[in-house]
């Protein structure tokens, strides 16, 4: 028994190296390419280094390239497009991007009723509605018909 669970996880070997390099490839291309762009200046204040901050002002520049990779990308389940003009970020055209930051701004009203029932520890983000989907689900079979 204890041999072919041995025998299995060693089995398991190149396909757990093959997902981890394969995630190494799918980091963002534009993510890569703003972080080398504004390489020495992530701390400095976002609206130093890029164009059009608004949401961001006062904050360190690194934060907003985490943000755009860790919480709008995944939460909503979508690429750069979705919300910009690739290569030409600090544009407004783009609808989306819009609505982004009203949520972003509902979120500390959002989060002050959750706490006021919930507790301190409780908290909402772009995931705890939109779960990865563009359109928030309103029941559980998922996707809004
Ligand atoms: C759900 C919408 C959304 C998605 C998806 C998104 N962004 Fe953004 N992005 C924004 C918003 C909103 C701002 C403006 C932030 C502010 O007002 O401070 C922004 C700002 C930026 C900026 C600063 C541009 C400037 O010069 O002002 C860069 C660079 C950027 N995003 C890159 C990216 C990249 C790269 C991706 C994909 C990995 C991405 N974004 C995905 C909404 C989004
Ligand atoms: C309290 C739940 C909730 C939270 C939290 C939330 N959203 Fe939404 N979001 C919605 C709902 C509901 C819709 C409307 C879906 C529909 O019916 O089209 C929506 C739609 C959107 C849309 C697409 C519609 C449009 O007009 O562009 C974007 C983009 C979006 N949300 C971004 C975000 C981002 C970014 C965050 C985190 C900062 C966020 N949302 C957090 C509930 C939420």
């Amino acid at each position: 028994m204890r041999l072919s669970i041995a025998f299995l996880a060693f089995c398991a070997v190149p396909f757990l190296l093959i997902a981890q390099n394969s995630q190494q490839h799918e980091r963002n291309k534009h993510l890569v390419t703003l972080e080398a762009a504004i390489k020495g200046k992530e701390s400095l204040p976002a609206e130093e280094v890029f164009k059009n901050i608004d949401l961001f002002k006062g904050q360190q520049a690194g934060r907003v390239l985490r943000v755009m990779e860790f919480a709008f990308t995944p939460g909503l389940g979508v690429d750069c497009n979705f919300c910009h003009v690739e290569g030409k970020w600090e544009s407004d055209d783009i609808g989306h991007k819009k609505t982004a930051r009203a949520m972003w701004r509902m979120l500390p009203e959002v989060n002050k009723l959750v706490k006021n029932i919930a507790g301190e520890k409780a908290a909402v983000n772009c995931y705890t509605c939109h779960r990865g989907e563009e359109t928030p689900a309103l029941n559980p079979r998922g996707r809004r018909q």
